[in-house]
């Protein structure tokens, strides 16, 4: 099979830095076209970015000239980590030149014929994709993959939707990376935890409804849960901490709950995508994780891990989730939207 030109738009940032690690070896993908912004077009890649990245930069991009986000030369499909501040506008520009932009940017999420995807939970709101194209004034796509706090709450939530979801309470421990470089001042992060991630709370709260509910002719009806969440930034480099609890309509053991994340598996898995976690929620049992130092980086970081289940007083059930935020919660999301896309014949 020969594998498909694809481009990076935003390629030198923290999220474009993980696209570039995870297409490097991809064996359907191949980056052929990277782009940023002013300060980096015209740049070979390894000027333009300081790499930040524990593994090595791969040499096949180093050389790589940084484009402007413009639509002319790129292939058909890009992926965007682009700034949320210039992302919708130039994404709108790609679907209008007939690109499909596959994107981690907020902008077009809430989009009723934007597909907000997790490939295990609803790869069916791919067939939006057909009611984008007849609705927008686009010969292109645009598909997103939520915030990187709302893909860990998603799915440690998605195995309970058969005990009956109702309401959720999330509170988040968010590492430094999910703010980009340079992100949070060390001054202001080390040794102290921020209580604020701007704009964070309103996205869990929204987007985890839109994610677990079902396609109708309009668009997205909402899963009718309800989400409040307080969010935090904590001085942790990788990986998004969540302290969740949760009523259901029904009463389960706590082992049947397990029994259920454990089991939990979706379309990437029936399908083998290349980045496809062999089990993309992992139920811990030692009572002191999951840890983001340890156990961010499970499956290539694509595994969400939850522990300390247990019964809550106040709202039925309570545990912890956590997952790596620029890989599960970004790059690694998207890349994995598309090889969803590719094997449903939607590239
Ligand atoms: N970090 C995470 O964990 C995470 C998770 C999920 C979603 N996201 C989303 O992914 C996107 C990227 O986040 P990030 O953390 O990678 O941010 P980042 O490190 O600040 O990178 C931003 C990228 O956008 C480019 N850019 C900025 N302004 C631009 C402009 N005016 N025109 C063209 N390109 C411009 C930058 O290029 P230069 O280097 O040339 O400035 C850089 O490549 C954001 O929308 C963010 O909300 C991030």
């Amino acid at each position: 099979m020969s594998k498909i030109d694809v481009g990076i738009l935003g390629a030198t940032g923290t999220v474009g830095q993980e696209f570039i690690a995870q297409l490097a070896d991809h064996p359907w993908f191949t980056v052929s076209w990277i782009a940023a912004s002013e300060r980096s077009a015209g740049k070979a890649y390894r000027d333009a970015t300081p790499w930040r990245l524990s593994c090595h930069r791969p040499e096949c991009v180093a050389d790589m000239v940084v484009e402007r986000v413009m639509p002319t030369r790129a292939p058909k499909l890009v992926f965007s980590g682009l700034d949320a501040s210039v992302a919708g506008d130039v994404e709108t520009e790609f679907a209008r030149s007939g690109h499909v932009v596959v994107s981690n940017a907020r902008n077009h999420r809430m989009d009723p014929l934007v597909p907000l995807v997790i490939p295990e939970i609803n790869a069916d709101h791919l067939q939006l994709l057909s009611m984008q194209g007849a609705a927008r004034d686009w010969p292109g796509r645009i598909v997103t993959n939520p915030n990187c706090s709302t893909v860990v709450l998603a799915m440690a939530l998605a195995p309970l939707r058969t005990f009956g979801l109702r309401q959720v309470v999330v509170s988040t421990l968010q590492a430094i990376s999910g703010g980009g470089y340079p992100g949070v001042a060390s001054l202001d992060v080390l040794g102290n935890v921020i209580p604020m991630v701007r704009g964070e709370e309103p996205k869990l709260e929204t987007e985890t409804q839109q994610i677990l509910g079902s396609v109708n002719a309009e668009g997205v009806e909402p899963y009718p849960v309800t989400v409040s969440a307080a969010t935090t930034r904590v001085p942790v480099i990788n990986g998004h901490t969540e302290l969740v609890s949760a009523v259901l309509d029904k009463s389960p053991t706590v082992a049947e709950i397990v029994d259920a994340l454990r089991n939990f598996s979706g379309r990437p898995q029936e399908l083998g995508l290349p980045s496809a976690p062999s089990q993309p929620v992992l139920y811990l049992d030692e009572e002191d994780r999951p840890q983001p130092r340890l156990d961010a980086d499970r499956n290539q970081g694509m595994t969400v891990c939850v522990g300390r289940l247990r019964p809550c007083p106040v709202l039925g059930y309570k545990f912890v989730a956590m997952g790596h935020n620029t890989v599960r919660g970004a790059a690694g999301a998207a890349v994995l939207n598309a090889e969803l896309m590719k094997a449903e014949g939607l590239l």
